[in-house]
């Protein structure tokens, strides 16, 4: 059995106000694969990827076998990259290189490596044409992949995205499919979106109502109508 990157146990969250967002989430995730989380509006998908990188806190979470904490988290979220649902959430430098070179250089890596891992992430994502363009002119399909990049120039280990393909048009949602099926790293999709997952996801966790509900092969869960139905997919 492949090792766990990520193990997740008991993780129960509820939000400030009082909202009950995940109950007893146990998990794990294996180095390589790709996992597919989904489930109605609010089930608690985007929750549960936010407690990854330790922007939410709550049960217990190993990352490549380091406890989230005040001591391991700089370690963790080098090697774990969050791409939100919205671009304009990822995007606030001036130019693209900006945003990319951001993360590498906080990791206090060199002038020289730095440049090498923005280039490599841009030319990962096929903007690397759009360095010197300011972020906050580039089209959603665009600023969704310079925030992949932004992510990618990490060298991140495991790649998690909060509804990739949502507001993209048919063109740009088959391009970043066609992408993501190429990067070769331990991936997590947040995603209304069925068809991705049977495209590019071994397997499939159903949330619903912050508990999981359902968890295994893609294909037995997408072929499952009255399960998905049951649940609003
Ligand atoms: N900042 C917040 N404050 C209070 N409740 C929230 C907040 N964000 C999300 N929620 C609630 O937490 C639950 C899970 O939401 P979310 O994780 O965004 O679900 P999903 O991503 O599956 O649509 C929902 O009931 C939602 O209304
Ligand atoms: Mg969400």
């Amino acid at each position: 059995m492949k090792a766990n990157v990520i193990e997740i146990r008991n993780l129960s969250y509820a939000y400030p106000d009082g909202t009950g967002a995940l109950s007893e989430i146990s998990l794990d995730v294996f180095e390589g694969e790709t996992l597919a989380i989904i489930g109605p509006n609010g089930a608690g998908k985007s929750t549960l990827l936010l407690h990854l990188n330790g922007i939410l806190k709550g049960g217990n979470i190993k990352v490549m076998g380091l406890d989230i904490n005040d001591e391991n988290i700089h370690k963790i979220r080098s090697q774990i990259g969050l791409v939100f649902q919205n671009p304009d959430d990822q995007l606030f430098m001036p130019t693209v290189f900006d945003d990319v070179s951001f993360g590498p250089l906080n990791m206090g890596l060199k002038k020289e490596e730095v440049i090498t891992s923005v280039n490599k992430a841009l030319e990962d994502v096929d903007m690397f044409s759009s360095l010197r363009r300011s972020s906050h002119h580039l089209s959603f399909g665009e600023k969704k992949r310079v925030s992949i990049a932004t992510v990618l120039s990490m060298q991140p280990r495991i790649l998690v995205l909060d509804e990739p393909s949502s507001n993209l048009d048919p063109k740009h949602r088959r391009d970043l499919i066609k992408l993501l099926k190429r990067l070769a790293l331990t991936k997590i999709i947040a995603t209304h979106d069925l068809g991705l997952v049977e495209e590019i996801c071994s397997r499939t966790m159903l949330l619903d109502k912050g508990r999981i509900v359902a968890s295994g092969n893609t294909i037995d869960i997408l072929n499952n109508k009255p399960l998905l139905a049951m649940h609003n997919l």
